[in-house]
């Protein structure tokens, strides 16, 4: 009798623990798929901008569009943003979860795990929050590299007083995407 009551909650533990798995990878997976087209209107924003009028354009360009590019992907339940450690706009500041997260992600890429495969998912507050690392391009340099022409740096002085993003080299890490949605009741 004993050993049929444990039998009969071990498969009921295995049961539970396959549901939650396939729930969560399928979360994960959404979440996943909704970065790239985030990605690629903030990059295609950018660099139409900056070949209309170069990069005091584009950075204006960004500042003016990237709030309401994250808010335009955000298709509910979802929520869509980008935050980082070293930040240039104060609004994309980290959560106390988010900061945690960003740390360990800085000792995973120092560790030698590749950026691009660098992600988190956990369920916090009743919420499904995802994170994935972002890396930096050489592309992004021209912005947030050690070398921006003084011309851009008077600007983004002006813009972002408390501007921390720069100085960063390719292959850095840079800040991450992070998603949530409520968990279905
Ligand atoms: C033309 C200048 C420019 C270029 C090039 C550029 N950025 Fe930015 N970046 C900005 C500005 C301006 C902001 C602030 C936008 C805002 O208000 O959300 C920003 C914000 C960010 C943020 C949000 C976190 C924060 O610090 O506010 C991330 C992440 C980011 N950039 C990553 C990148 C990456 C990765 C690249 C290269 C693929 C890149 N940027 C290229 C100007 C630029």
């Amino acid at each position: 009798m004993k050993s049929l009551s444990l039998f009969a909650l071990g498969l009921f533990t295995l049961g539970a623990h396959a549901a939650s798995a396939v729930d969560s990878e399928q979360l994960r997976s959404e979440a996943a798929s909704l970065i790239p087209p985030f990605q690629q209107q903030l990059l295609g924003t950018m660099k139409q901008a900056m070949s209309d009028g170069g990069p005091a354009q584009a950075v204006e360009a960004c500042q003016a569009l990237a709030p309401s590019i994250a808010e335009q992907h955000s298709q509910a339940p979802w929520k869509v943003g980008r935050t980082a450690l070293k930040l240039r706009n104060p609004d994309n500041a980290p959560d106390a979860w988010e900061r945690s997260v960003l740390e360990q992600f800085a000792q995973r890429a120092a560790a030698g795990e590749p950026i691009q495969e660098i992600s988190h998912a956990e369920v916090v507050d009743g919420q499904y929050r995802y994170m994935q690392a972002i890396g930096t391009a050489e592309a992004c340099l021209g912005c947030h590299g050690e070398k921006i022409k003084p011309e851009l740096l008077s600007l983004l002085d002006q813009r972002y007083p408390q501007d921390q993003a720069r100085g960063f080299r390719e292959g850095d890490l840079r800040g991450a995407f992070t998603l949530s949605r409520p968990l279905a009741p």
